[in-house]
């Protein structure tokens, strides 16, 4: 017999997204139940984003988790594009007025667990059988076991599924929309105890492929190298991937400082938009229904983004009755993710190397040129990257 409960919001996914729509929900006075498959270790190690928009930083801030992140957040004015020999600094904070800060996702994750158990809420990692049903009526139920193999059911008003890109919240939306994009390369991400040489990201166009230089805090770098969808780790010994970061990225007199690699991983590329984020009582919200190539850094953003959205929405509707934010959810968000999409696929189309191609290679060429040469054409890069029209907490 599985024991029986009753909440408001039932939330699957302990991510970036889930955890905000908790606290969010929580500081409208909103009751959720959180579960997760994962342990909590896990979810506080999980080597992703680092890179956050002045909004996003805002609404951590607001949310009542940016405590941390305002001590060891690094602000940063921009970023630099190198490509040819040549490094060129765009400056955000001179074109659009934002900056961006470089905080890491497992420090979010860290701080937003923290404050939601601080304030007694219900998270159940290591789920199992995470289940959910009843999404077209009043009353859907989210079921699981918990990690002491006890059965659970939840009655809930609303169900939210912040479960990232192989959840089970997606597949139940009957008659999604999917658009996709892959893309022939994939991204070995290295971390290593070794202060950044840089004090701001570098995003490096080379002829051996694109590398990208960023940091998790003055002790510890974070680099990542273009490499084909489909290579092996076991063929990227610590030798061979400094130096070809060395190669990527040198300058003369300038070199990439190196240490102990205490990480190291290869994630795919891919642009996929499901819509619509909405099934009766069923919301999704981040990497359940969005994946951007994580080039010009906006998926945690995004995720976040939507927390903030679905947050008012459930409010509106939970405790006023109206509908029509909740109505309005999936196109409010979709219009939001679009933009992003269509940046992340120009910076990633701008910077990655396809073998034998000169004629992308020289448009390529043409347009880092104007993007460092016109103040217009930097003012579009940094507005985007800044993050346009990032949703705001409105309590
Ligand atoms: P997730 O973080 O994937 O969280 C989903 C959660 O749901 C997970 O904890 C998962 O364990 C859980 N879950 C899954 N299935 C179930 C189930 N059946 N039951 C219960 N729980 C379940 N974005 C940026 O904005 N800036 C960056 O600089 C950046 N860099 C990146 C670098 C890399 C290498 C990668 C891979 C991604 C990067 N991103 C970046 C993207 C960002 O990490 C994601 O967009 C973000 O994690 C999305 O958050 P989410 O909460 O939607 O999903
Ligand atoms: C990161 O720090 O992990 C990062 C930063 C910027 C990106 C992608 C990843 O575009």
């Amino acid at each position: 017999m599985a024991i029986t409960s009753r909440t408001q919001v039932g939330i699957i996914g302990a991510g970036p997204a889930g955890l905000m729509l908790s606290q969010l929900l929580a500081l409208r006075g909103i009751d959720s139940v959180l579960v997760e498959n994962r342990t909590r270790e896990y979810c506080e190690a999980r080597q992703r984003a680092g890179m956050l928009e002045a909004g996003t930083v805002a609404a951590l801030r607001a949310a009542g988790a940016g405590k941390r992140l305002d001590v060891e957040g690094l602000e940063h004015d921009g970023i630099y594009l190198q490509f040819r020999g040549e490094r060129h600094h765009v400056n955000f904070r001179e074109l659009v007025g934002r900056t961006v800060t470089v905080y890491a996702q497992t420090e979010i994750v860290k701080d937003l667990i923290a404050v939601r158990l601080a304030a007694g809420a219900a998270i159940e990692f290591s789920a199992s059988s995470v289940a959910v049903s009843g999404i077209t009526s009043d009353a859907p139920v989210l079921s699981y076991v918990d990690a002491s193999g006890v059965a659970h059911e939840v009655t809930c008003d609303v169900i939210a599924g912040c479960d990232g890109f192989h959840g089970i919240s997606r597949p139940l939306v009957p008659g999604l929309s999917v658009y996709e994009r892959s893309y022939s390369y994939s991204w070995l991400g290295i971390l290593a105890d070794a202060p950044p040489s840089t004090e701001e990201l570098i995003y490096s166009r080379h002829e051996s492929g694109f590398a990208l230089y960023s940091m998790r805090s003055p002790e510890v770098s974070r680099l990542y190298l273009q490499v084909p969808a489909d290579e092996r780790l076991e063929d990227w010994s610590d030798d061979r991937i400094w130096s070809e970061l060395q190669k990527r990225f040198g300058l003369p007199g300038w070199s990439v400082s190196e240490g102990r690699i205490t990480d190291k991983s290869i994630t795919p590329m891919r642009s996929f938009v499901a819509g619509p984020m909405r099934h009766g009582r069923l919301f999704l919200a981040g990497d359940a229904a969005h994946i951007v190539p994580p080039c010009g850094a906006k998926g945690l953003n995004l995720a976040v983004g939507d927390a903030i959205v679905l947050a008012s929405a459930l409010s509106a509707l939970l405790t006023e009755g109206s509908s029509a934010l909740a109505d309005a959810y999936s196109d409010t968000c979709l219009s939001r993710v679009w933009r992003a999409t269509h940046f992340s696929y120009f910076m990633t189309s701008m910077m990655h190397v396809l073998p034998d191609d000169p004629f992308d290679d020289l448009i390529q060429l043409a347009q880092l040129r104007y993007v460092t040469g016109s103040t217009p054409a930097a003012t579009s890069l940094a507005e985007n990257y800044s993050g346009y029209e990032s949703p705001r907490i409105e309590m």
